[in-house]
Formats: C-alpha cells, sequence, structure tokens
C-alpha cells in the first residue's frame, strides 16, 4: 500500500512493438500530472525499411541488444537532471507494458523488468499498452514547485503547477496503429469502453492506403505530409491540384462508414478498398498530374477519417452531456487536422468550451513515458516479480 504523501519515482519500460523504451517519472503528492524525469526510446524502424514492414524476429533481436543500455541511458540522464547518484533505493517502483504486442518483443522487456524487480527488489506494476496511452496526457515536463519548495522549505505550502490537466469524467480516443477505441473514464478506476472498430483501425487504414501511393511504414506521417501540399496548394489557388479538388469529381469522393451507426463502433477496412479504387481510376485517367492525384486523394482520407471521429464524439458528448474533457492519444494522434478538428469542436462546445489534451508529437507514438505514466497514476496494482507476466 502507498502512502499518500510521498514522492515516488516509477522506472517503466516498453517494448510492445519495435521500440525498445524507457522513462523515469515522479509522482508528487496531491498532483494531478506525473512529472518526467527522463526518457530514452530505441527503434529498428530503420531496419524494417528493407522489408517495408516490421518482421518480428528482427525486432526482438534488436530489442534484445537495446533493452540494458536504453535503460542505462535513462538512469543517467535522470543523474544529471535531478543532480545526484541513483542507486535502486532511489526507485520506488518498476513498470513494463505486458501486452497487447509482437511476443518476441514483449518477452525482451517484460524478463528484464521481472529480472531488475527481483534484483533491486522493487514491486513491479503490469501495465496494457493500450490503456496507457491517454496516461500521454497526464504528464509535465516542468519541474514541480513543490520539489523546490520541499527541498527549500520545511513548510510547502506554493502550489504545485498550473498547467491544464484532464478532469474527470473524460472521454479519450486510443487510435493507433492496432486501435480505435472511445473510452469513458469516470476515474483512473472507473474506465468504460464505448466501442472500437470492426475491423481495420484508423492508423492501419492510413499505413494501408500509404502503401498503396508507395510509402512504407508508419503511412500515416506521409499521408499528412501529402495532404498539407494539397492544402497549402488550395491556399495558393494557382495548381492543377487546386482543380482536382474543384471539378466535377464528387465530394465527399469517399464514404465515411458507420457514420450515422448511432453507436461507438467504427470501420475502416472499406474505406481502405474504396481508397485503392478512386486512386487507381484517377491515376488511369491520364488528365491529372500523379503527384495532384496524391495529395487530393491524401486530403481526402484524412478528412473522411477525421470526419467519422468527429461525429462519433459529438454522439459520445450528447450521451455523456457531463464530459469534462477530451483526450486524444495513440499515433494517430500526431494527426494534426485530426486533433485540430477536435479541438475546434471543444472550443464550440455548446455553452461551455471543453478542455482538448493531446499530447506532444513524440508522445503520441509508442513510448515508456504513458507506461510510467499509467504507473504512477495507478500505484494499488503494483505486484511480485513472479506474478507479472506477458498477457496475449
Ligand atoms: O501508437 P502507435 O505508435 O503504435 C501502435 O500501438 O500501433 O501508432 C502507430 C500508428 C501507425 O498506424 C501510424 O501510421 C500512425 O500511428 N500515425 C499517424 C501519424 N503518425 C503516426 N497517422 C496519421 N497521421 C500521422 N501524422
Ligand atoms: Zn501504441
Amino acid at each position: 500500500m502507498h502512502e499518500m504523501s510521498k514522492v515516488y519515482t516509477v522506472l517503466a519500460i516498453e517494448s510492445t512493438c519495435d521500440e525498445t523504451a524507457c522513462a523515469i517519472v515522479r509522482k508528487f503528492p496531491d498532483e494531478q500530472l506525473v512529472q518526467v524525469v527522463s526518457e530514452t526510446t530505441a527503434t529498428s524502424l530503420v531496419k524494417h525499411i528493407e522489408t517495408r514492414g516490421i518482421v518480428p524476429e528482427v525486432a526482438a533481436r534488436e530489442q534484445l541488444k537495446s533493452i540494458l543500455p536504453v535503460i542505462q541511458e535513462t538512469l543517467k540522464k535522470a543523474e544529471q537532471i535531478l543532480e545526484r547518484k541513483l542507486t535502486p533505493d532511489s526507485l520506488d517502483y518498476l513498470a513494463v507494458a505486458t501486452g497487447p504486442g509482437l511476443i518476441g518483443s514483449l518477452l525482451v522487456g517484460v524478463e528484464t523488468a521481472r529480472a531488475l524487480s527481483l534484483a533491486w527488489r522493487k514491486p513491479l506494476i503490469p501495465v496494457n499498452h493500450v490503456m496507457a496511452h491517454p496516461y500521454a496526457n497526464f504528464t509535465t515536463h516542468q519541474r514541480s514547485n513543490r520539489e523546490e519548495n520541499q527541498q527549500n522549505s520545511k513548510n510547502p505550502t506554493v502550489e504545485i503547477t498550473n498547467l491544464p490537466t484532464p478532469t474527470f469524467p473524460l472521454l479519450s480516443w486510443v487510435i493507433s496503429g492496432g486501435h480505435t477505441d472511445l473510452y469513458f473514464m469516470e476515474s483512473h478506476q472507473h474506465i468504460t469502453k464505448l466501442g472500437s472498430s470492426v475491423d481495420d483501425s484508423a492508423g492501419e487504414c492510413f499505413d494501408k492506403c500509404a502503401r498503396v501511393l508507395g510509402f512504407d511504414y508508419p503511412g500515416g506521417p506521409n499521408i499528412e505530409k501529402l495532404a498539407n501540399q494539397f492544402i497549402e496548394k488550395r491556399s495558393q489557388g494557382n495548381t492543377r491540384n487546386h482543380t482536382l479538388g474543384n471539378t466535377n469529381l464528387p465530394t465527399p469522393l469517399l464514404p465515411r462508414p458507420l457514420l450515422h451507426s448511432h453507436d461507438f463502433k467504427t470501420s475502416f477496412s472499406g474505406l481502405k478498398t474504396a481508397f485503392l479504387r478512386k486512386y487507381q481510376e484517377l491515376a488511369a485517367e491520364g488528365q491529372f498530374d500523379q503527384e495532384d492525384v496524391k495529395q487530393f486523394l491524401a486530403h481526402e482520407l484524412q478528412s473522411a477519417i477525421s470526419d467519422v471521429i468527429l461525429k462519433k464524439t459529438q454522439l459520445a458528448l450528447e450521451k455523456y452531456p457531463n464530459t469534462q474533457s477530451l483526450l486524444l492519444s495513440g499515433g494517430v494522434a500526431a494527426n494534426q487536422f485530426l486533433s485540430h478538428a477536435l479541438q475546434s469542436l471543444c472550443d464550440t462546445h455548446q455553452s461551455k468550451p471543453l478542455a482538448f489534451f493531446s499530447p506532444p508529437l513524440k508522445w503520441c507514438t509508442d513510448n515508456a513515458v504513458m507506461i510510467g505514466s499509467y504507473a504512477a497514476l495507478h500505484l494499488d496494482s503494483a505486484q511480485d516479480w513472479e506474478e507479472v507476466s506477458v498477457v496475449l
């Protein structure tokens, strides 16, 4: 059982896919946000370019090589930031992502965490990777005033931070390569899944459509870049691309699957097929510049996905009118078109604007900070090393 008045330091490990990440975070008493002390992420993504996708065996072998250096590097950085030597006694808990993910990759992180937990005699907190994504929104890089106060005075009274903090009840989207999940969170303990994708996730749809246009994994950033080029050209109104956006092509060009389904299910598999068909049609017509076609379609795809997410969010806000905050997380949260759309929905929400949270770009995609943040806000779920294992 943890004490409410203590500062807790957690070392977290994440190795569910191709990344090997470690973070050290701290939870101050009464503070709603978790302080990030240091973090390191190694990725084997370049190794997967030749194979045009992640090869699990290759990913796990790379993670075996990098896991200990990544942990050492994170401890070293923390020592520099905190200006003191760290020993196992400086840590209170270890945390590790136990799934979902690639089995070989998961084993590297989980077995390392178990070994450290045994050697350092620290309780281990198993964390679900998907449930951890939103916790990238419960973090701060800022040094707490309370910390300064505790060091300098025996009477800490100054407020910790004035940073915007998500407040409950809240709605939370996790949109990644494997998930398009919407949750209603009444507290850190009471979380209800409202719905998810019945087939492909939004991230998978971005990746597969990007592949049609010749891009490797992860495709989302390439789609966004192309779409931005379209938006830029359209705003200048000076190109054939502008013409392409305003021809007699019916708009919207791509379907918005399950837009009116009155539930929180999404489906992006048909969108991917429609994208392929439209690309083949427009490319074959020969009347448009190929780059223009790609940029135009990338924008159409981004708009279609964004429209679906927006509509489902509106529906959830109608169903849960007491919602205080809206959270976006997961790799697709890096998409600025989507996050701006959700931000404006919150800004113009009925009589009272809603607080919107999306993580800084580096914490949208997989990282160990979100694992540490989740763990620091669920310290009661700590277990003995023997009880923690990979969850398939
Ligand atoms: O959360 P994440 O790093 O890994 C999983 O847990 O799946 O998410 C990866 C997904 C990929 O599908 C990738 O294409 C997508 O996030 N993604 C984006 C963007 N950046 C990453 N999708 C759209 N726009 C982006 N800028
Ligand atoms: Zn993820």
